[in-house]
């Protein structure tokens, strides 16, 4: 039996415009078994960002229920939400945000110390290890600044995996990167997918890397679709 690791129930949001009000997320359902990789494509402005963002729980839907693991994220109090957040979700974003005064070792360490700081070789050595599965283990002690953008991506990849998450959330992670250097990441995200059944939800442009995941699905008028041909 396939288990259900994220759930949506008629999830709504709007942000409030100038002129009229922005209804971007319209009762939209989805369910997303461990283990897959899906994919959200569309247009630019339809929405899959705060689509994310609302499944990283970084916004608040306006209505409607999100379940990760098996627990509704509205009813938990602030300490709960913390643990989901840290332990559950691992988040990479289109611009790389690791930290720029730390190493890229130090950068993956960093969610592991706040789940368990009194374990710091512990961390560290995991550190390394993910390090070494993004291939970038002899680039551990660069400061961000001292490497190139595909290099960051890999580095924010294995931070995100620092806390074994159930789900990696991924905004365009190759949005700004090169053919070749894209190429390779969406490699490494297949190879990821498969060894460790991860589960990704990646938000992409990339035909590329929609198409190595085991669903696409197109945000059209607030809701996802199978259907690419409505999409546009
Ligand atoms: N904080 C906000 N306040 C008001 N409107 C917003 C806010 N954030 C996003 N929007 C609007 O909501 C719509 C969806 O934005 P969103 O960033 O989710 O799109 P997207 O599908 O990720 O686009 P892209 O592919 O360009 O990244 C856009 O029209 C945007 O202008
Ligand atoms: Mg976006």
């Amino acid at each position: 039996m396939n288990k259900i690791i994220l759930k949506l129930e008629n999830l709504n949001k709007k942000y409030s415009g100038n002129v009229d009000n922005l209804h971007i997320i319209r009762d939209l359902n989805l369910e997303v078994n461990e283990g897959d990789f899906i994919s959200i494509l569309g247009k630019s402005g339809s929405g899959k960002s705060t689509l994310l963002n609302l499944i990283g729980m970084l916004d608040k839907p306006d209505s409607g229920k999100i379940f990760i693991d098996g627990e509704e994220v509205e009813i938990l109090n602030e300490e709960q939400l913390d643990l989901v957040k840290n332990k559950k979700l691992g988040f990479v974003f289109q611009f790389h945000y690791l930290l720029p005064e730390f190493t890229a070792l130090e950068n993956v360490m960093l969610p592991g110390l706040v789940s368990d700081y009194k374990n710091k070789k512990r961390v560290e050595e995991r550190a390394y290890e993910l390090l070494k599965e993004v291939g970038m283990d002899h680039r551990m002690t660069h400061k961000p600044m001292e490497l190139s953008g595909g290099e960051k991506q890999r580095v924010a990849i294995a931070r995100a995996l620092m806390n074994s998450p159930k789900i990696l959330l991924m905004d365009e992670p190759t949005g700004n990167l090169d053919e070749e250097t894209s190429e390779m990441i969406h490699k490494l995200l297949k190879k990821i997918n498969l060894e460790k059944k991860q589960t990704i939800i990646v938000v992409t442009h990339s035909k590329e890397l929609a198409n190595l995941s085991n669903k696409k699905l197109y945000l059209k008028k607030g809701v996802l679709d199978l259907e690419e041909n409505n999409h546009i």
